[in-house]
């Protein structure tokens, strides 16, 4: 095989009670990328459509995270890596963590799959780490594994996939303004109360058991963020109100998604989700920024291969 097109998906991070640690892959949103074997050694960006990128490998995310795999292999050819990227930056839904795992993902079909996914996230922190200027594996987990997944640890890497109901959709709202996620970080305190604290494991734990055991009603108790949220949530417009609509039409619970200004709401079943969309956008029209918005189910496949040539 000497060529593939791959589909790299947008992701959510945090999970409102799970900063760092939790996220979900989405199915509607997502970046195609080319990957192609060359006779020159070492990795090339030949082509960026959708979004102003810079094409040196070492100061794209999706260059960094191939060298850093190309590093580890032994191989007398390079690889050519063409990006569609549909996924805004800073869009808050996993930009980044796309490109990321998109172009490891890519070379390892490539290379005949001599790494695990955990390794590819691994590979793809490092393209990660680039945008946000921090190691954090929530977005690349999700992405290369699909569904839920947990970030148990980083050093070592090791990501568990955490079930999650067949019939559970995502709305998200993404308000055309763009947050940094290495800004978005900035502003968090380093400490937190242990009050907070308490709450916020309790949820966290809460909402794994919820989505282990399909129970609807305990996710919904268990989507609140009392130690990130009073913070970022501030750098979204109108996002109390969105919140408000969403859960008033619905939705189980909502938050930010990653570091922002993206917001999602998890929907128990696509008609709820719809009707989540439909009162969102009454609100949101009113406010004069523009808007994209979308309904997923989970993605349980993660990052999957589009097509590939032989040659
Ligand atoms: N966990 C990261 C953050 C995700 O919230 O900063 C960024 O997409």
């Amino acid at each position: 095989m000497n060529e593939i097109k791959i589909f790299a998906p947008a992701t959510v991070a945090n999970v409102a009670c799970g900063f760092d640690v939790l996220g979900f892959c989405l199915d509607s949103v997502g970046d195609v990328m080319v990957i192609r074997k060359t006779n020159q050694k070492g990795i090339k960006i030949s082509r960026i459509e959708g979004f102003d990128l810079p094409y040196e490998a070492e100061l794209n995310v999706a260059g960094v995270s191939a060298l850093a795999m190309y590093k580890t292999v032994h191989v007398d050819y390079g690889f050519e890596i063409e990006i569609y990227k549909n996924i805004k930056p800073g869009s808050g839904i996993g930009s980044s963590a796309a490109s990321a795992i998109g172009s490891v993902f890519g070379m390892n079909e490539l290379l005949g799959r001599p790494f695990n996914k955990t390794e590819l996230a691994q590979f793809a922190m490092k393209g990660e780490a680039l945008a946000s200027r921090c190691d954090h594996a929530d977005n690349v987990a999700a992405a290369v594994f699909g569904g839920f997944t947990l970030v148990k640890s980083l050093s070592p890497l090791e990501i568990l996939e955490i079930p999650s109901p067949d019939n559970l959709y995502v709305t998200i709202i993404h308000p055309q303004i763009e947050i940094k996620t290495s800004e978005s970080r900035a502003m968090l305190p380093k400490e937190v109360k242990l009050q907070d604290a308490i709450t916020q494991w309790a949820n966290f734990g809460s909402l794994i058991h919820s989505l282990h055991t399909n129970n609807y009603e305990l996710m919904k108790k268990s989507l609140h963020d009392v130690i990130i949220e009073p913070y970022r949530s501030k750098l979204i417009p109108h996002y109390n109100e969105v919140k408000k609509e969403a859960l008033n039409a619905g939705a189980l619970g909502s938050g930010i998604s990653g570091s922002g200004p993206s917001v999602f709401s998890l929907c128990k079943g696509v008609e709820t989700a719809n009707k989540v969309r439909d009162a969102i956008i009454k609100t949101y029209s009113k406010t004069g920024i523009e808007f994209d918005i979308h309904v997923s189910r989970i993605n349980t496949e993660g990052v999957k291969v589009l097509d590939h040539k032989l040659e």
